[in-house]
């Protein structure tokens, strides 16, 4: 049984993905049954699916795959909450499985697209969201759920840790930081999401809504960026013994789950002190398993599209051993969220 793929967006992470299938197609096929097909390929721009030799498969438009009957998965990576919901829902309503790494989309809409996928008897699976290629949606969905998890705190924007490492490692000015960041395909799109906290914001809510079994959007979250951080802050705080980090922190308190991304001083002995560049760090504290932390590469082609494909054999897997979709968006105790703060 061949599995079709149909991948809309064909930048850094998508790039990415064609190049992991081009390189292990067959070992997926030999070492696990699993024979997975990329079929059609949509992009706003025909020269990088020349540029990773499919514009063969190439459509501009999105609906080419969304409505292809032959299409088993729809993978989604242009991000944005817009053309992506449509492409998302689209994909649902036509009993399409869907893998995303769209953290703003599952941040803001992810109650809306679990349940239509539970309705349509579909998979979403969106690893890829969060982390770049850290596993962490997978164990708190599963190796985690006998936990009462107390806290999930970390390091989740490779753009903003590699630009205060650079600025502190070798005295780069925020915007030089920025730019190299940018030019090694860390940023976001708008790089705005990324200083100004709202991409680890989005991610917060998505871990919290999982960890805590509710639903966090990106309003239940405080957020701070780090655009005014300054060389001289950066100094200061060495000087005193301690690093500033952008943390994203989700703990359950007696009166409910606080939500919240800002700069934080951590001291220089702190194990997220040590994290440093693109790498992003997770911590988990559950009240059987006690503390656990998640390390790895928290952007770039390769880490995200090693999640995105991760997702994306596992659903071809169920598929193949006609395993009913694996959902779990049924949330019967919504703890309460504390306010945002001004
Ligand atoms: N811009 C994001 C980051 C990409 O820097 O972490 C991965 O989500």
């Amino acid at each position: 049984m061949t599995i079709k793929l149909g991948l809309v967006g064909t930048g850094t992470v998508g790039g990415g993905c064609i190049d992991i299938l081009q390189k292990h197609k067959e070992d997926f096929k030999r070492h696990y049954g699993i024979d997975v097909e990329l079929a059609r390929v949509c992009s706003r721009d025909p020269k990088q699916a020349e540029a990773h030799g499919v514009s063969d498969l190439f459509t501009l438009d999105y609906h080419d795959i969304v409505n292809d009957p032959d299409i088993d998965i729809v993978i989604e990576l242009i991000g944005g909450t817009t053309v992506a919901r449509d492409v998302v829902v689209s994909a649902l309503e036509a009993g399409k499985n869907v893998v995303t790494a769209n953290k703003a989309l599952m941040a803001t809409h992810g109650e809306e697209v679990m349940h239509l996928a539970e309705k349509m008897n579909r998979e979403i699976a969106f690893e890829a969201s969060v982390g770049g290629g850290i596993p962490i949606i997978d164990p708190l969905k599963h190796s985690l759920i006998s936990n009462e998890i107390t806290s999930v705190m970390g390091i989740v924007n490779g753009t903003t840790n590699y630009m205060l490492t650079r600025m502190v490692d070798d005295n780069l000015s925020y915007d030089e930081a920025l730019k190299e960041a940018q030019e090694r395909g860390f940023a976001e799109a708008d790089p705005t999401a990324d200083v100004d906290g709202f991409d680890a914001a989005a991610k917060i809510a998505i871990l919290a809504s999982i960890a805590f079994n509710s639903r966090v959007t990106l309003d239940d979250v405080h957020t701070e960026g780090i655009r005014n951080i300054t060389t001289l802050d950066l100094d200061t705080a060495d000087d005193m013994g301690y690093v500033i980090k952008l943390l994203a922190i989700a703990h359950r308190t007696p009166d409910g789950i606080d939500v919240r991304v800002h700069p934080t001083m951590l001291p220089k002995a702190h194990q997220l002190a040590t994290v440093n560049g693109v790498f992003n760090a997770i911590y988990v504290t559950g009240d059987a398993v006690g503390e656990t932390m998640f390390f790895g590469e928290g952007a770039g082609a390769g880490p995200a599209a090693s999640a995105v494909m991760g997702d994306v054999l596992e659903v071809a897997r169920h598929l193949t051993l006609g395993v009913s979709p694996i959902v779990g968006c049924t949330c019967t105790d919504n703890l309460p969220i504390l306010p945002v703060e001004d």
